[in-house]
């Protein structure tokens, strides 16, 4: 395959620092866009990977960093935005993605791998809504475009495991909403292989290949399995909807938002793949089990050693 040059545009997220390296042994040249490239010094040491500050909501801007690219991949993507009237979530998805585009076929950058998400456009929640609103344009710009919708993703310090780890290990009892909702949790690899194949083969442009894992398991199993795997016995308890969004709006105000009314909406759809577009690309799922155990112990055991360094 002919060595590129790729602009990453959210690359240096918990996808892109997969992502980045696995494009980068293939040889490419990535130019990652970031709000603010002091916190992102890791990616740039690798050869022929340089993280640039760069504002992606200015088409002008955008389009100078693009000059010469052969791809654009646009990883940007927001869980929970600042206020609740879905504006954050259309800055971020449909504004970021109108403007990557018209970026693009100003700049004659002719290809697009677009990240989106499982049931893209379907449902109640802002977050789907602005996702499927995004693939919309990218179906209609006049250019070699491949969409992604993975479901949830796990890997190391991934927002699934490592976020339901931390409270687990202090929570005797977990009070849990959308307990029933269903994921096919997929392996952060996989997914930066995907889009690895996907540049390398062009007959995936104008494609939509959904990612999802091997195993399909309701939030409540997930939480209990994560539980289970750092040795703890705990109480995780399924709310009725009434209760979940009560715990949402609540959510809203906790540090880190960890669940916002927008979330909870997004939870009423499962995140279940129809196609297995990884088998599409060639590519065979990895299961949480082979994977997680072994990250999870790992973090147990380096917390073990803060303590013991910082004698708290
Ligand atoms: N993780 C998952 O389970 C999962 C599942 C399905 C879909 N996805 C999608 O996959 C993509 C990557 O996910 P991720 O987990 O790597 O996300 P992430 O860790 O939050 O990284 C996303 C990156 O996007 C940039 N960004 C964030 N908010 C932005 C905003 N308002 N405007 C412009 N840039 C912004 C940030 O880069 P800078 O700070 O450097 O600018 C950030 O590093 C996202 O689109 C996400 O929605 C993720």
């Amino acid at each position: 395959m002919k060595a590129q040059k790729i602009v990453v545009l959210g690359g240096t997220g918990f996808v892109g620092r997969h992502l980045v390296p696995r494009l980068q042994r293939d040889g490419h040249t990535i130019v990652v866009l970031s709000r603010n490239r002091e916190q992102h010094r890791e990616l740039a040491v690798l050869p022929r990977v340089s993280v640039v500050n760069a504002d992606v909501y200015a088409a002008a801007s955008l389009g100078r960093h693009l000059a010469g690219a052969d791809a654009a991949i646009n990883l940007i993507g927001i869980l929970n935005e600042r206020g609740s009237n879905g504006r954050g979530f259309h800055k971020a998805h449909v504004e970021a993605t109108q403007t990557l585009i018209a970026a693009c076929v100003t700049a004659g950058v002719p290809r697009l791998l677009q990240m989106s998400a499982l049931r893209a456009g379907e449902g109640e929640s802002f977050y789907l809504k602005t996702r499927g609103e995004a693939e919309e344009c990218v179906k209609a710009a006049p250019l070699a475009w491949t969409i992604f919708q993975p479901s949830v993703i796990f890997g190391p310090h991934d927002g699934l495991f490592f976020r339901f780890a931390p409270l687990l290990r202090v929570a005797a009892l977990l009070p849990l909403a959308r307990a029933q909702a269903k994921f096919a949790p997929v392996y952060v690899r996989d997914v930066a292989e995907a889009f690895a194949r996907a540049l390398a083969h062009p007959h995936t442009a104008g494609r939509v290949y959904e990612l999802a894992g091997p195993r399909t398991i309701e939030l409540g199993e997930l939480v209990r399995w994560t539980a289970h795997m750092i040795g703890k016995r705990r109480l995780i308890v399924p709310l009725p909807d009434a209760l979940g969004a009560v715990q949402a709006r609540i959510g809203e105000w906790l540090p880190g938002k960890p669940i916002s009314r927008d979330n909870f909406r997004s939870l009423k759809l499962d995140s279940i793949a129809r196609a297995d577009g990884l088998a599409a690309l060639g590519i065979i799922a990895t299961p949480m089990e082979a994977v997680i155990p072994a990250l999870l112990a790992g973090d147990g055991h380096q917390r073990h050693l803060d303590r013991l360094r910082t004698g708290a």
